[in-house]
């Protein structure tokens, strides 16, 4: 395993990997070179893409890649040195339905054209707990504003996460915004019906780790109007 310098090194190399950042979101406000153009020009199909926020190592996104092989995935991360260890599996795997792009939330909209993603996954996100960070939630009305601009219209978001006030507060946004869940579990691994099966079967990272330590893990699924 590499050391942290050499996994940065090598995701910029990788032919999987892609970055957006700072400079050429504020300095630049210049669109990333594949915006608009990721069916066309890097999956070379017509399949769907889904992109998975925050995805750390990007075990999901890979996961569900090798899942399923008729859509896309682009995980998506400012952390380079963490997307390394999905982007190294994907190429072993001969994956070519996965990408990494190493960018922040806040900049997706310059990486994505409008109804360029058909899914989000938004998986154990910071919850961000205390009042005065409450605008940094990946569910507060703001991201989900700005989700808008790349998502196609109705689009479907998942949320996996262990943090019970997190996911209270995204129910309350969503209540507030007349958007009614298609699928809600405080408690995934205690579900029994054959609607949830579906989204037990691959793990994330902390997924995994919470899960170990007997952790509630809750799910919702919702359509964004
Ligand atoms: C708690 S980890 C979860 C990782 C993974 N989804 C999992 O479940 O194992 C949160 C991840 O979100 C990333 N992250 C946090 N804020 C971000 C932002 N504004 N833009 C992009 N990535 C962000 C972090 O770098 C980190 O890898």
């Amino acid at each position: 395993m590499p050391i942290k310098s050499e996994k940065f090194r090598q995701f910029k190399t990788f032919s999987n990997c892609f970055t957006y950042l700072f400079d050429d979101y504020i300095l630049e406000n210049k669109t990333m070179e594949l915006f608009g153009k990721w069916k066309t020009e890097y999956f070379k199909n017509a399949n769907p893409i889904i992109i998975e926020i925050g995805c750390g190592r990007g075990e999901y996104t890979v996961g569900l890649a090798e899942k399923y092989p008729d859509k896309n995935f682009i995980g998506i991360d400012f952390k380079s040195n963490r997307m390394w260890t999905g982007a190294k599996q994907a190429m072993e795997k001969k994956l070519n339905n996965v990408a990494f792009v190493r960018t922040k939330v806040e900049f997706l909209d310059k990486v994505f054209a409008f109804s360029e993603v058909n899914e989000i996954w938004i998986t154990f996100p910071d919850p961000q707990e205390q009042k005065s960070r409450e605008k940094k939630r990946l569910t507060h009305p703001r991201f989900l504003e700005h989700y808008k601009k790349f998502l196609v219209p109705n689009g479907t978001i998942h949320l996996k996460t262990d943090n019970h006030k997190f996911f209270e507060y995204t129910l309350e946004v969503l209540k507030s915004r007349d958007i009614q869940p298609e699928l809600v579990s405080f408690d995934l691994y205690k579900e029994n019906g054959s609607i949830f099966s579906e989204v037990k079967n691959i793990k994330t990272y902390y997924e995994q780790l919470f899960y170990e330590k007997g952790h509630s893990i809750k799910y919702c699924k919702f359509n964004l109007k």
